[in-house]
């Protein structure tokens, strides 16, 4: 993959999040994800790459615009396959709380996990500890494997889980082990990134959330070096149909983090409220400063962008 196209698509969540931080606190989340979609669509189409979005806004006949299997992009150039979210954190951002992003996973053709709009148990690490989890054991047991290949002591371990009632069990376990929890009302697309970043002081992401958003996590880990695993978690018989018609055929299989996000990939993220590794949108007098990271798993590069945008002298992507 051309390596200018990250920097190229830093364009796109910076636009998305310029969109979106006009609705931050407004507790409108339609409005909210309106606007990033709009947005992240039209900055697309500015780049010279032929995209297909493969984890977007949903089914054609649920999303508008950037539905799964939608064209993307300015029609020359490599074929790429587009996972993205261009609000991750709908709630978080109407409520105006942290941690929100807008966010970009390409890859060569056909590399991305199809993942139907279902849940996934994900377990999410950090470079040290790659190799050492195991979603099919107990939380125990990999809280356990994790503690020895950090070289922490499992009271030390922080564990970011989203907090929610499926999860009693799963945070009891923790507890148990005697590890700390981080309980999150939303983003674990967010929180597995910061799984594998050794600064925010968090070892481990667990727990079920969007197998969609998974995806995407799996992109941010592999330029991270960290691990990822993940297993299909349907609601109801209409999901496994359709999983099924999406070429899912075994759902208790277990997805490595080669298979959720195949090959050399890039990943690219811009915050729109503050978090623990990106700020939010801030802005000044006729313009707005912006926070991105972008990645790419071949070179394992990290770049973080600080933009000054001026907004009388820039192409408006719909903000
Ligand atoms: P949205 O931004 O699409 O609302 O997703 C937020 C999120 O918290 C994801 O990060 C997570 O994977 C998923 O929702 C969890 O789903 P649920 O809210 O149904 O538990």
């Amino acid at each position: 993959m051309d390596r200018n196209l990250a920097l190229e698509f830093v364009r796109v969540t910076e636009a998305a999040a310029l969109s979106v931080g006009r609705w931050i606190g407004r507790g409108d989340e339609k409005a909210a994800d309106h606007a990033a979609v709009e947005s992240m669509r039209k900055a697309f189409d500015s780049i010279r790459f032929c995209g297909t979005i493969k984890i977007g806004e949903g089914e054609r006949d649920e999303a508008p615009m950037l539905y799964i299997g939608e064209q993307v992009g300015g029609g020359e150039g490599p074929n790429i396959d587009i996972a993205c979210d261009p609000l991750e954190g709908t709630t978080i951002t109407a409520l105006g709380r942290s941690e929100a992003l807008s966010v970009i996973a390409a890859a060569e053709e056909g590399n991305f996990l199809h993942a139907p709009d279902t849940y996934m148990d994900k377990i999410a690490v950090g470079a040290q500890a790659k190799g050492a989890i195991d979603i099919t054991k107990s939380p125990s047991w990999n809280l356990k494997e994790i503690a020895k290949a950090t070289n922490k002591s499992i009271g030390d371990l922080m564990v970011i889980i989203l907090d929610r009632p499926r999860h009693a069990d799963l945070i009891a376990e923790v507890r148990a082990a005697g590890c700390r929890i981080r309980l999150i009302g939303d983003g674990d697309v967010s929180a597995a990134i910061a799984a594998a970043q050794e600064e925010t002081g968090i070892d481990a992401l667990m727990g079920i959330g969007g197998a969609p958003e998974g995806v995407i996590a799996a992109a941010a880990l592999k330029c991270l070096g960290g691990d990822m695993q993940g297993i299909l978690k349907f609601r109801n018989d209409q999901e496994r149909v359709r999983a099924k018609a999406m070429g899912i055929k075994d759902e208790n299989r277990v997805y490595g983090i080669e298979e959720l996000a195949r090959g050399n990939v890039m990943f690219i993220a811009t915050g729109i409220t503050n978090g623990s590794y990106l700020s939010g949108v801030r802005y000044f007098g006729g313009g707005a400063h912006t926070h991105s990271i972008v990645m790419r798993s071949e070179t394992m590069t990290i770049r973080e962008i600080k933009t000054m945008h001026y907004f009388d002298h820039k192409p408006r992507y719909g903000w």
